[in-house]
């Protein structure tokens, strides 16, 4: 039986919350700890002056020193904690009959993880390692200074001496990668940012056993198939008609009958089932096949992200047989491909959220299908609580929950024990091979595993996971060049490398999909989309670095940042089994088996425990859901974080004193964007600028990814970039940039000349079209104000941007070495990439546009502001003591 009752009701207070701040105490005293071990294996403080051009040999020295004392520190640490270990065993042993069922699996859990450690290291006496594979290895401690950080910056800490900052101002993001490796060098243990590739320019590369990672074989992660001794093969497509039998070797298919009798007697179902069993392309169409479509009705599928929408809608237009944007269509934030004419919509989760706004009991469906809700996103998880609600009054629609094998039951709990239907996968065993040492380098790990693989391994796809964008692209660089030397492009023995990630252009996507070609091995860069949300088949070998990048807030400082954070052990599990689609495969973890067990934590953290609430605080409440704390919450977000947006939309204007939606406030719900933003729009109407603040903001959300810099033209690229720069920062830079390229009539020739990414501009373009028709639907003016005024033209932008990003205000530090946030007295640094680094004299105060915490806390997008101007538009936010060091 497929169909069984959740049992067993689940307390609201999740376990994975506990284990969460457990481990983060846990940090705290690694991080301690490491403060006292660590003087003793840096190197020498000559060592941290500024380095420049001259130095190359001498990073490449200091670098291999550096490892090499990064490996005897880990290798004491690693003795210490043993020796714990080993005395917390004793101490069990000495009462082994008296010990609870807690203790006692405590016990049997740590000493087989003593027994294996022990085990190894003997094993690596014998072998004395010789390698003269020198990457990386600091895997655990990357993370405990990163969430080390996290905790730390709470504390005002003392002024950081900055006398190894780099003169020069350069940009691009291999070279800020060099700046902050080589800007923290010595200084700690950890590299600041896992993807530094030092000395990659002149990395010989001939690979021979020698630099090989070193695995070793752990266990097996057990298939799900009956019959996996045969691997499963899909019929192969050549037309439309063919995709039946594709459709039908899925599954979910031999499921299907059984699913919609279940939906008919059943208003909300849970599904479960293995990634690539055939949810989210199959369901909505079943959904759709059997009536729930009727009436002029859709049926909806929600999804985390942009690409799993888009691409799962092409694809289930080509088996349909139709164009994508007729019966089956996908909704995106700024671009929307559906019509009339369609019946399955596929959308990100924050998509449908905002159809609530106008539509709030989404009265043009007729069955939903909230998709990969395991992930937790905070959008998956509002529209689950309004829906909740919905559902009782529209007893027409259906909702299906589905989720990859975790959380499942606590999603039936939640849905007053709602059925939880399993759809068994096939998935062949996946060996899973630990390193022996930990990893610091990952990328850099990860290519030599990659070619590793190459050479020893039969043929079979591998997947790489990566944490975003940059390092895709990094790593995607140095793969490309390192096969051509190889001579792994030739046709005989091709190694392809395709990417896939967020804002990927959807013609680039299709690559991953297709087969590879006989003699070929395709090497698929992606981030954790690739875990659950997308199945790429023919993957036999995963590579996974055990790493996620995504936003913490705290709610006390009210900060927010992008980190990379160690993945969970559910997640690492995920991405092995990717490897198990066709046949048995193979799992390559970066980290060792040790890490996994006691360093990564077992769930992910649902997103609306550690992200900034303001945009989701001012959607509920333009619904009219005013009890925020009343709110059914599947896990209910700190009271403080709540307050801290309600403050800071008060502070914007959104609410009046009674924490009631002002005319501003619900102005700024009809953007898709943060509230922020939508504030600087508003402002800028009042002064007639309102143009120059949407080419602003869209270049903004696009600038991380602006300039490229070819290897060999690093010097043009760099004074073409410089000339762009303004004296008021990086927002008046990219105005800058932006109208030049207006100016040519979007030339794409102008970009090439200019070292700038056609395809990022032309995004921007798309992005402030959509912006600039949404500004008009909330009656903001976009005209240009002829009236004389006291202020300029740039001045008057620079108000725009103040008035929304207020906050976001950092002063130049007494000592005049750093800048410390004005509310909170924070340490924060000017990003190297900003225009405005290093200016002589540095600015009294700043505007950033957001955090970047790697080796420290960067400001990434900075703007001079005038200490005025905060009295004058944030007259709520700033008491007048913060004022009056504003002014200093
Ligand atoms: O949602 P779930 O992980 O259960 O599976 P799915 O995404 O519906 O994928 C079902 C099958 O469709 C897999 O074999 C995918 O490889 C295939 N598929 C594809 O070939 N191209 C896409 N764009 C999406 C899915
Ligand atoms: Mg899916």
């Amino acid at each position: 039986m497929s169909v069984i009752t959740g049992k067993g009701r689940h307390r609201r207070k999740n376990d994975e919350t506990n284990q969460w701040e457990s481990g983060d105490e846990d940090t705290e005293i690694e991080v301690k700890e490491k403060v006292v071990q660590e003087p003793s294996t840096l190197t020498s403080s000559k060592q941290e002056e500024p380095l420049i051009e001259d130095d190359e040999q001498n990073i490449e020295d200091l670098s291999s020193l550096r490892d090499k004392s990064r490996s005897k520190y880990l290798q004491r640490r690693q003795e210490t904690k043993l020796e714990e270990l080993g005395k917390e065993i004793k101490s069990y042993q000495d009462r082994i009959n008296s010990l609870t069922y807690r203790e006692k699996q405590d016990y049997e859990h740590k000493k087989n993880i003593y027994d294996l450690v022990k085990g190894r290291e003997s094993l690596k006496r014998d072998s004395e390692q010789s390698s003269e594979y020198q990457l990386p290895q600091d895997y655990v401690n990357d993370r405990k200074r990163k969430l080390g950080v996290l905790n730390e910056r709470e504390k005002v800490q003392e002024v950081e001496l900055e006398q190894d900052q780099p003169k020069r101002n350069r940009y691009d993001s291999q070279w800020e990668r060099d700046q902050l490796d080589r800007a923290t060098l010595g200084k700690s243990l950890a590299k600041p940012d896992a993807i530094n590739l030092p000395g990659q320019e002149d990395y010989e590369y001939v690979f021979d056993e020698s630099q090989f990672v070193d695995f070793e074989e752990e266990n097996t992660l057990e298939g799900s198939n009956k019959d996996s001794e045969l691997p499963t093969k899909q019929p192969e497509i050549s037309e439309a008609s063919s995709y039946k039998a594709v459709r039908e070797s899925l599954p979910v298919f031999s499921y299907r009958e059984r699913f919609l009798s279940t939906l008919e007697s059943h208003q909300i179902l849970i599904v479960v089932g293995e990634t690539g069993s055939g949810k989210t392309t199959q369901l909505p169409q079943y959904l759709h096949e059997a009536g729930y479509s009727k009436g002029n009705k859709k049926i909806g599928c929600t999804q985390p992200r942009r690409v799993a929408a888009t691409s799962v809608a092409n694809r289930v237009a080509d088996e349909m047989g139709c164009k994508i944007g007729q019966e089956v269509g996908y909704s995106i934030r700024f671009e929307d491909e559906s019509s009339d004419k369609t019946v399955i919509k596929y959308l990100t989760d924050g998509m449908l959220l905002r159809e609530f706004l106008t539509d709030p009991e989404l009265s043009s469906y007729g069955a939903l299908m909230i998709d990969e809700a395991h992930e937790r996103t905070v959008s998956t998880e509002i529209i689950l609580s309004l829906l909740k609600d919905i559902l009782k009054v529209r007893t027409d629609l259906k909702l299906v929950v589905a989720s990859a094998t975790m959380n499942a039951q606590k999603f039936s709990t939640f849905f007053d024990d709602a059925p939880v239907f399993n759809i068994p996968g096939r998935r062949f065993p996946v060996d899973i091979h630990y390193t022996k040492a930990p990893e610091a380098n990952y990328i850099q790990a990860a290519i030599t595993t990659v070619f590793q693989i190459h050479t020893t391994q039969e043929r079979g796809d591998i997947l790489v996971f990566l944490t975003g964008q940059e390092e895709i692209e990094t790593m995607q660089e140095s793969l490309e060049e390192a096969a051509t030397k190889m001579d792994l492009k030739s046709s005989d023995n091709q190694l392809l490398i395709c990417p896939i990630y967020a804002n990927l252009p959807p013609e680039q996507q299709s690559k991953i999909f297709e087969p590879t070609p006989p003699n070929s091995r395709k090497v698929v860069l992606a981030t954790n989309i690739a875990e659950t949300s997308i199945t790429i088949e023919g993957v036999s070998y995963v590579i996974d670095p055990g790493y996620v990048k995504e936003n913490v807030f705290n709610p006390i400082s009210g900060m927010e940042s992008l980190v990379v954070v160690p993945c969970s052990r559910a997640s690492a599990d995920q991405r092995a089994g990717r490897a198990g689609r066709v046949g048995p495969g193979k799992c390559f973890r970066l980290y060792t088996k040790w890490s996994f067990y006691n360093e990564l934590q077992a769930n992910p953290t649902p997103e609306i425990l550690r992200v900034n609430l303001t945009s989701i605080v001012l959607l509920l409440l333009s619904m009219g859901v005013t009890d925020l704390i009343g709110f059914d919450f599947m896990d209910p977000p700190s009271p403080d974080t709540l307050m801290k947006s309600l403050e800071l939309l008060y502070a914007l204007g959104a609410l009046n004193a009674k924490g009631m939606l002002t005319r501003v406030g619900r102005q700024m719900v009809e953007f898709p964007i943060d509230p922020m933003f939508a504030k600087c729009l508003i402002t800028s109407s009042r002064f007639g600028v309102t143009q120059e603040i949407l080419s602003v903001i869209s270049m903004l959300g696009e600038s991380s990814n602006l300039f490229y810099r070819p290897k060999d033209k690093k010097e043009a690229a760099d004074k073409c970039k410089e000339k762009f720069h303004q004296e008021q920062g990086d927002h008046l830079t990219l105005l800058e940039i932006w109208k030049e390229w207006v100016d040519t009539g979007y030339s794409s020739q102008w970009c090439q000349d200019n070292y700038v990414q056609y395809k990022t501009l032309k995004r921007a373009r798309e992005v402030r079209e959509q912006l600039s028709r949404l500004c008009i639907k909330a009656g903001i003016s976009v005209d240009q104000k002829d009236e004389p005024r006291a202020d300029s033209i740039t001045q008057m932008i620079q108000k725009s941007i103040t008035s929304g990003f207020f906050p976001n205000i950092a002063r130049l530090s007494k000592m005049g070495d750093s800048f410390r946030t004005l509310k909170k007295n924070q340490a924060v640094y000017i990003h190297p990439s900003s225009s405005i680094f290093p200016t002589k004299p540095p600015p009294k105060l700043l505007l950033y546009h957001e955090l970047v915490l790697t080796s420290k806390e960067f400001m990434r997008n900075c703007m001079l502001v005038d200490d005025r101007w905060l009295s004058e538009l944030a007259p709520h936010y700033y008491n007048d003591k913060e004022l009056d060091l504003s002014r200093k």
